[in-house]
């Protein structure tokens, strides 16, 4: 069974480091997920989460005790700027999602949240020896689709035309790496993915 005890205190990168959440972090879940535009980026419903099911959200995914979420914060100042979590572990098939939100909108698109992507997936796969990591992601969202290719993950599926945003249908796709392809990448030199092949892999 999942337990955070599986999580360590922290994860450390270049840019930012992951730290087990705290009850203080509840105000920052608020002001984030009340944010029409991560709300437009991470929920099947149009319109923010009320504050009752943020705090309800909280407590069962973040601090509680199953949980498998960590806080994402920026290394050199310590600021606390999103959260990320695996979620759904299948122990007998070694398989579980993973889900990230960067809350606060300047720090889009430094980087972060693609690190905080891969040191999630190299404990998944070399700390807890998961098989498989998937995530699905609107079509839309190209900042994260892009950041999950430069991660390792493929796209491996889409359920056409389910998001109605913006005034139009959209598919949501559904993404997945494995633990070979993570190794196989964890040996190459570890320099960002060229745009062009992430491109490539994205439009295919
Ligand atoms: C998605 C998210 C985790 C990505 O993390 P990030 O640190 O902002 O991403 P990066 O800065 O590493 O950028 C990732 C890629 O998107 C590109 N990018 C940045 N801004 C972009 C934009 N406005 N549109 C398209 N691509 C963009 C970057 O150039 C980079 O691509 P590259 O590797 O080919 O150069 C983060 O932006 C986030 O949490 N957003 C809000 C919530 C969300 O969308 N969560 C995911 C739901 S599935």
């Amino acid at each position: 069974m999942a337990h955070r005890a599986w999580f360590p205190e922290r994860l450390t990168g270049r840019l930012v480091e992951l730290r087990r959440h705290v009850p203080e972090n509840l105000a920052a879940f608020e002001r984030w997920y009340s944010d029409p535009e991560v709300a437009r980026l991470t929920r099947y419903q149009d319109g923010p989460m009320r504050r009752e099911e943020v705090e309800r959200f909280f407590h069962l995914r973040v601090v509680g005790p199953d949980s498998l979420a960590l806080a994402v914060h920026v290394l050199e100042t310590g600021r606390l700027i999103g959260t990320c979590a695996i979620s759904q572990l299948d122990g007998d098939n070694g398989s579980a999602m993973y889900h990230i939100t960067i809350g606060e909108l300047d720090a889009w698109g430094h980087g972060y949240g693609t690190e905080a992507t891969r040191l999630m997936l190299g404990h998944a796969f070399e700390g807890l020896g998961l098989h498989r990591i998937s995530l699905s992601v609107f079509e839309f969202n190209q900042r994260a689709i892009r950041s999950y290719v430069s991660c390792g993950f493929t796209i491996e599926g889409r359920a056409r035309e389910s998001i109605w945003r913006d005034g139009r249908w959209w598919d949501e796709l559904m993404m997945s790496i494995l633990a070979s392809e993570w190794s196989d990448r964890s040996t190459e030199p570890r320099t960002p993915a060229p745009r062009e092949r992430a491109r490539a892999t994205v439009e295919s």
